[in-house]
């Protein structure tokens, strides 16, 4: 049976993408996401000059952990790059895998790499005003293919979970990656499949 909450109102600047309240704030910096990058030399670069820049932050207001709950929050990925590769997110399954996700974007440009466990492989473009629906059973990673702040909105089940380790032990199939000043999403090198 679900927790008994209150009903409440937050208040989302759709100009600034700050959220009121949130009750969960977290800012991965690129020391965090070492393992996600595909360019371990530049990582290692960036990191040794003592650099340790925030590659994305995310403004959470999340439910108790039980079935029936809806978290939501934003994300805000950076502008920038780790070697060719655009900023990321670790991207992850959901630990309960049977659940989907919504994601609408607020602001900036941004890719979403999607994957399956059976290999199937997709991605979908996404700027200010594009809903994203990601089905049950797809992992997804959002990468700012921009200039300015990549923000969207997510709503997914407070008891979903994520399961970052395999992506952190196999990566994504796709990289998104710049070339002569463009994005373009090639194969991963080191990706094994499942
Ligand atoms: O649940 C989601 O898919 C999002 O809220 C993400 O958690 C958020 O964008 C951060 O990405 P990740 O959890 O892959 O680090
Ligand atoms: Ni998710």
């Amino acid at each position: 049976m679900s927790e008994i909450l209150e009903p409440y109102l937050a208040m989302l600047n759709f100009k600034t993408g700050i959220l009121k309240p949130f009750k969960k704030k977290v800012e991965v910096r690129l020391s965090d996401l070492k393992d996600f990058f595909s360019d371990q030399e530049a990582v290692n670069k960036i990191l040794s000059k003592s650099k340790n820049p925030i590659i994305y932050e995310y403004y959470e207001n999340s439910q108790p952990e039980v079935e029936g709950h809806l978290n939501f929050g934003i994300t805000i990925i950076n502008p920038g790059k780790i070697g060719k590769e655009y900023y990321l997110t670790r991207g992850h399954y959901h630990a309960k895998e049977g659940t989907a996700e919504v994601y609408v974007g607020l602001s900036g440009k941004g890719i979403m790499l999607l994957q399956k466990k059976d290999g199937q492989v997709t991605h979908l473009f996404m700027k200010k005003g594009v809903i994203a629906y990601v089905p049950p059973f797809w992992a997804h990673r959002t990468i700012n293919i921009g200039k300015n702040k990549f923000c969207f909105l997510y709503i997914y089940f407070s008891d979903a979970g994520h399961d970052y380790e395999i992506i952190k032990q196999k990566g994504f199939a796709k990289l998104v990656i710049e070339e002569r000043g463009r994005p373009k999403i090639i194969d991963n090198p080191k990706f094994t499949k499942y």
